[in-house]
């Protein structure tokens, strides 16, 4: 069944604060036009934001690719204001954050003095019981562009295959490019074999996921080994445990992994997802 979300009742929109029905923008807003923008998404535990300095890099990194100039000085603190606004600075929740190239005459190239449109708002997450989970997963063709590292609005090939999945029941996709797991629709994979966890390397056929690079830190403190290299989608009979990350995902347990109607891979054993996911929650819930 589908997941219904509500819209937040208050909105940041270029200096602003407003209900969402008053907050417009211009038709030529070059994200309407092109998806020509820029999306962050930071999680609150409780109030407490949870490693905003890689979500505030990130933002700067991919705004700085497409070159939209953005002023960061105030933007730490607006975060804690939505927050409190809305309710939320007890509770889990995120902090949806927005940067468009803004309005323009219609060119495919960039404007010379952009005005670029800022959106912000916090909505409630539900960031307990995430081991709990157990996600069956859809195998799709990984038809996306070659600038996966870019965190674009412009999205729709992983709209349109996270609708295939969840149309048919799934909750998720593991995507898959000549042959190798690139990522998920939404997050990132992983994959254990004989004890070594492994993930696909940075660059440009992955977001570099915040929850990624966590899991990372988390494997050496550990000492669980691991790799950043792609695993193949033949070679899936080699795979004991496959987990999805991402900072409302967390670390969930991949339960069956299917293509073309087939049953490719179930869960056999979740010994190191486990250990990861333990000590994801002390991290999370540090200091709380
Ligand atoms: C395509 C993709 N990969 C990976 C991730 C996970 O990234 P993070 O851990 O920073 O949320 C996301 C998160 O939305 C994503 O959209």
């Amino acid at each position: 069944m589908k997941n219904k979300k509500n819209y937040p009742s208050e909105v940041y929109l270029n200096g602003n604060w407003m209900p969402p029905q008053e907050a417009t923008v211009s038709v030529f807003d070059r994200a309407f036009m092109f998806g020509d923008g820029i999306y962050e998404v930071t999680p609150f535990y409780r109030g407490k934001p949870f490693r905003l300095q890689d979500h505030l890099d990130r933002l700067k990194y991919c705004l700085g690719e497409i070159k939209i100039p953005f002023d960061f000085s105030i933007l730490e603190t607006l975060m804690f204001e939505v927050l409190s606004r809305a309710g939320l600075s007890d509770s889990d929740a995120a902090v949806y954050i927005q940067v468009s190239r803004g309005a323009a005459p219609r060119t495919h190239y960039f404007p010379d003095d952009p005005k670029p449109t800022f959106l912000m708002y916090a909505f409630p997450a539900q960031l307990e019981k995430f081991q709990e989970k157990r996600w069956k997963v859809l195998v799709s063709e990984d038809f996306r562009w070659q600038r996966c590292d870019i965190k674009s609005t412009a999205l729709l090939a992983n709209t349109m295959s996270n609708e295939e999945a969840i149309a048919g029941g799934f909750d998720e996709n593991l995507l898959v490019r000549d042959g190798y797991f690139t990522e998920g629709s939404h997050s990132t994979a992983f994959f254990v074999s004989d004890g070594t966890v492994y993930t696909h390397p940075e660059g440009p056929h992955i977001l570099s996921g915040i929850t990624r690079k966590l899991v990372l830190e988390m494997c050496r403190d550990l000492g669980v080994a691991y790799k950043e290299e792609a695993f193949l989608l033949n070679n899936i009979s080699e795979v004991q445990e496959i987990f999805l990350t991402g900072t409302t995902t967390q670390i969930t347990v991949v339960e069956s992994l299917h293509t073309e109607g087939k049953e490719i891979y179930t869960s056999q054993n979740g010994e190191i997802t486990a250990r990861l996911q333990e000590e994801f929650a002390r991290l999370t819930r540090a200091s709380q």
